[in-house]
Order: C-alpha cells, then sequence, then structure tokens
C-alpha cells in the first residue's frame, strides 16, 4: 500500500460520508492530521475537488453545474442570472453570488487575500485585501489588513501568509481606464504569487486564461461564469502552487 493508498484507506475507515457543518469541520481537522500521518508531501491536499464540491452543494444548493473532468481538474459553468446585486455599486464588483459559491468551494482555508480587490465584500468573504489605487486605511474596520501595493510585485505583501488568493484583474484597457491604472501583465503578477505557500490556491476570474510558469503553479480548474444577457462571460481559473 502506497502513502495515497494509505490515507484513502484510513480517509473512509475514519471519516466516511460525513455531512452537516459541525462535522464537516472535524472531518477536515481529521482529514488534515491523516495527511500528515501517513507523511504526504506538504502540497499535498486534504480536500480534493470531490470534497469541495460536495460542500458547495452543502453550503449553497445551487444545482450541479461543477464536475471533475477525467484529468481531474474542475470544470462547469455558473448561470449566475439576473441579479444586477453588486452590494458596493463598484465597477467591475463581484458579480452577485460569486463570493458565496467560491467561499463554500474552499471552507478550509485559513487566510485569504484579496488581490485587485476594489471594493470587495468582507463581510461575504473575510480576508486581507491589495489595491494599487485604493489608498485606504491600512486596516479595515473588520480588522481585516489593507496593502495599497502593485499587484505586479506584492512587495510589502508577507505573501507566505496566506493559502488563498482571490484575483478579479481589470480584463481590458478599456476597464484599466476606470481605475486609471494601466493594463496588468497578468504573466507578472503569478511569478510574485509564486511567494505563496505550496499547496495554496489562486482563484483568478478573467476573460483572459493568464500566462503562468509550470514549475510553479497547476492549473487545476476552468469555471465559465455567465453573469446575463449582454454581460461578458468571464472565467475562473483556479491554480494551485506547487
Ligand atoms: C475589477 S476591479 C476589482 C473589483 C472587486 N472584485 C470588487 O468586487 O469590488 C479591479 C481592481 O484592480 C485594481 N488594480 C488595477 N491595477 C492594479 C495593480 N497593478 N495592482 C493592484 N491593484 C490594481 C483597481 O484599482 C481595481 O480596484
Amino acid at each position: 500500500m502506497d502513502q495515497h493508498e494509505a490515507y484513502q484507506w484510513l480517509r473512509e475507515r475514519l471519516i466516511g460520508p460525513v455531512t452537516g457543518g459541525a462535522a464537516r469541520t472535524v472531518a477536515t481537522a481529521l482529514s488534515a492530521d491523516l495527511a500528515r500521518l501517513v507523511n504526504r508531501d506538504p502540497p499535498f491536499d486534504p480536500w480534493g475537488w470531490a470534497d469541495r464540491i460536495e460542500n458547495y452543494r452543502f453550503e449553497t444548493g445551487y444545482p450541479d453545474a461543477i464536475f471533475i473532468s477525467a484529468d481531474g481538474r474542475l470544470v462547469g459553468t455558473w448561470i449566475m442570472g439576473n441579479d444586477y446585486r453588486v452590494k458596493s455599486q463598484f465597477y467591475g464588483g463581484y458579480p452577485a453570488t460569486y463570493l458565496e459559491r467560491v467561499r463554500a468551494l474552499f471552507r478550509d482555508k485559513q487566510r485569504t487575500l484579496h488581490l485587485f480587490s476594489g471594493h470587495v465584500d468582507l463581510e461575504k468573504f473575510p480576508g486581507d485585501t491589495v489595491d494599487i489605487s485604493l489608498a485606504a486605511e491600512s486596516v479595515h474596520t473588520s480588522g481585516s489588513r489593507h496593502y495599497a501595493d502593485d499587484a505586479h510585485t506584492l512587495e510589502d505583501v508577507p505573501l507566505d501568509r496566506y493559502d488563498l488568493v482571490l484575483a478579479d484583474p481589470p480584463y481590458s484597457v478599456e476597464d484599466a481606464e476606470h481605475y486609471q491604472t494601466s493594463m496588468v501583465k497578468r504573466n507578472k503578477v503569478l511569478v510574485a504569487l509564486a511567494r505563496l505557500p505550496a499547496g495554496a490556491h489562486v482563484v483568478w476570474l478573467d476573460q483572459v486564461l493568464p500566462m503562468w510558469r509550470k514549475d510553479t503553479f497547476d492549473l487545476i480548474g476552468v469555471v465559465g461564469i455567465v453573469k446575463s444577457t449582454n454581460h461578458r462571460f468571464r472565467v475562473m481559473n483556479v491554480f494551485r502552487r506547487k
């Protein structure tokens, strides 16, 4: 029996098909302990896509629309519907329900960084924030930390402390003009994000698949986002630090 088989064997017997909020929290902790017990390498993800999708269904109740493809990636489409509630009214703000969905997929994460944060709703998804234009106070009322920093370098941001990054850059030159910034060089941002610890996830919403170095990240998910008529399609790209 190799390490992976040992992990699966123990997991099935000790955890099984756990459901319910509190039970899931216990299962997550146990799962991480199990991974350590059988000496998995640190990048090993105690929560695979199957667990994440199960928790997404359990927490949101949205219809089945995300799946594991034959190559192990998360694929699917979220049709958000005709809901224009972007609470902040900020140009390019996350579509209603996006944060709720991503949070349910990554419920196990301990420290989140919102990159290109704009006016992200921290009640819906707590975390620290980074934005170049919003030289806000360095601490939000919620206690989260704000970094007024450039995503191309992230010099002031202690990236090794985060296990999840949500990124929502301007998608085009025209969009960037709205924020009075220059267009983002996506590949440079992903080079900066290589300072994340192994196993950290980057959930990158965009109209383009950013270029990344294959020795630093794996692309492990691609989910299409449809808002409503006359809105642009977007894609949630999910990377995992190797
Ligand atoms: C699409 S908006 C993000 C909106 C956010 N998701 C929300 O729900 O409010 C893009 C943000 O990226 C910021 N931005 C643009 N260039 C940047 C850079 N080089 N570094 C950091 N932030 C940048 C802009 O100031 C803007 O707030």
